[in-house]
């Protein structure tokens, strides 16, 4: 369905031509009977009659993936990136403790000065290598990232508290990691507590797949006290040891692609989003579309509160300056110019809220051909 005329078209939805063209009209498009109508004019009709053609759901939650997809890939230009880190584990295990201890030990003297604040995401400098993290909305992300089978992170940590073992999230999150292939650390937590038992924790993994090299597996043990600061080093060496065999790589130079970590309306500056830039250096100005919100990029700031003007791969960024508040795991996409931006961005409002409508007259697109 690449492409119908009016007549095919009406023809499948029992309608006049006429009522089409009309229709099309109205909607600012000049068409005659026979005329082709392209995949975007179909799907317009489509959701203005309430017919949901199923190609156009999946569409919908994915078509920004596109631009995640078909760029051409220039091995020149590809400079190294830090990887993007997800911490995860069972609640009380102790991960924002950790989050907390690697942030407060490890952001750099020069950065200090500046307001710290929680934007559900940060990057922590150690000896010129950077590591980005993401809190506990960077999750959320992550699982709806994983559930339209796409990516945001490079490395899951797992934080298993020694003095309380395997609980049921951590095997949740094992289970996360494993699906979306990502290579895991896991974190014994809470080693100075009296009742800690690592070896139970190592014995209860390894039922899970999850084997210490120690035991002639390949998983990457390391024991900390999040609490104390203890192991937080060769934590973080062992984090940018798998990022250096990854070899991660991205383009700072063209437009930004990438994905919300957490957003929300704030009184005063609006929609806020706080974007994980994966590819690309974000701009002031850019013209953007984030979900289904767009607008251009007003102001940014970095996780340290600090006003900045561009942001490069693998850099958590807070944004203002776009329609709407999109969701923890949106993908969002630079255009080259704001009229394009705007058109997709509303095309895809338009398409969500007549998906919302029309659960009912759900017409897939097979039968919409049978019916021919
Ligand atoms: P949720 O966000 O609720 O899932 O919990 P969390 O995994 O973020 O755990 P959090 O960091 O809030 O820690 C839970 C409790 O464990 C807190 O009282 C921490 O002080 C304590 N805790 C965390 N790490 C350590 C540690 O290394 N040693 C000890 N003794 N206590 C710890
Ligand atoms: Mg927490």
């Amino acid at each position: 369905y690449e492409s119908l005329t009016v007549a095919e078209l009406a023809k499948k939805l029992h309608r006049e031509p006429s009522e089409l063209i009309k229709k099309l009209f109205m909607l600012g498009v000049m068409a005659t009977i026979n005329q082709d109508l392209d995949k975007d004019a179909i799907e317009l009709i489509c959701a203005d009659y309430g017919v949901e053609v199923e190609e156009e759901v999946r569409v919908d939650k994915t078509d920004l993936e596109v631009y995640f997809e078909q760029e051409e890939i220039n091995e020149e230009e590809l400079v190294e990136r830090p990887p993007v880190v997800t911490i995860m584990g069972h609640v009380d295990h102790g991960k924002t403790t950790l989050l907390d201890s690697i942030r407060n030990t490890k952001v750099t003297a020069g950065e200090a000065g500046g307001i710290t604040q929680h934007i559900g995401a940060y990057q922590v400098n150690i000896d010129g290598k950077k590591i980005t993290f993401l809190d506990t909305p960077g999750h959320a992300a992550f699982t709806t990232m994983r559930a339209r089978g796409a990516k945001i992170t490079d490395l899951a940590i797992i934080v298993v508290a020694a003095d309380d073992g395997v609980m049921p999230q951590t095997v949740e999150a094992i289970n996360h990691a494993k699906a979306a292939e990502v290579p895991i650390i896991v974190a014994v937590n809470k080693m100075d507590k009296p009742s800690a038992n690592p070896d139970r924790v190592m014995q209860e993994l390894t039922e899970h797949g999850l084997v210490p090299e120690d035991w002639g597996g390949d998983t990457i043990f390391v024991p900390i006290s999040a609490l104390k600061g203890e192991g937080i080093d060769t934590l973080l060496e062992m984090i940018l040891l798998i990022a250096e065999v990854a070899e991660l790589k991205a383009n700072p130079d063209k437009n930004a692609i990438g994905t919300v970590i957490e957003a929300q309306l704030d009184k005063g500056r609006g929609s806020v989003a706080t974007l994980l830039v994966q590819d690309g250096t974000l701009r002031i100005g850019d013209p953007i579309v984030v979900g289904h919100a767009y607008g251009r990029v007003r102001a940014m700031v970095n996780d340290m509160g600090r006003r900045v003007k561009e942001a490069g791969p693998a850099t958590p960024v807070e944004i203002t300056g776009i329609n709407e508040v999109p969701q923890a795991g949106d993908r969002f996409v630079v255009f080259e110019d704001e009229k394009t931006a705007r058109q997709v961005g509303e095309s895809r409002a338009m398409t969500a809220i007549q998906a919302n409508r029309s659960e009912k007259q759900r017409v897939t697109l097979d039968n919409l051909f049978e019916q021919m």
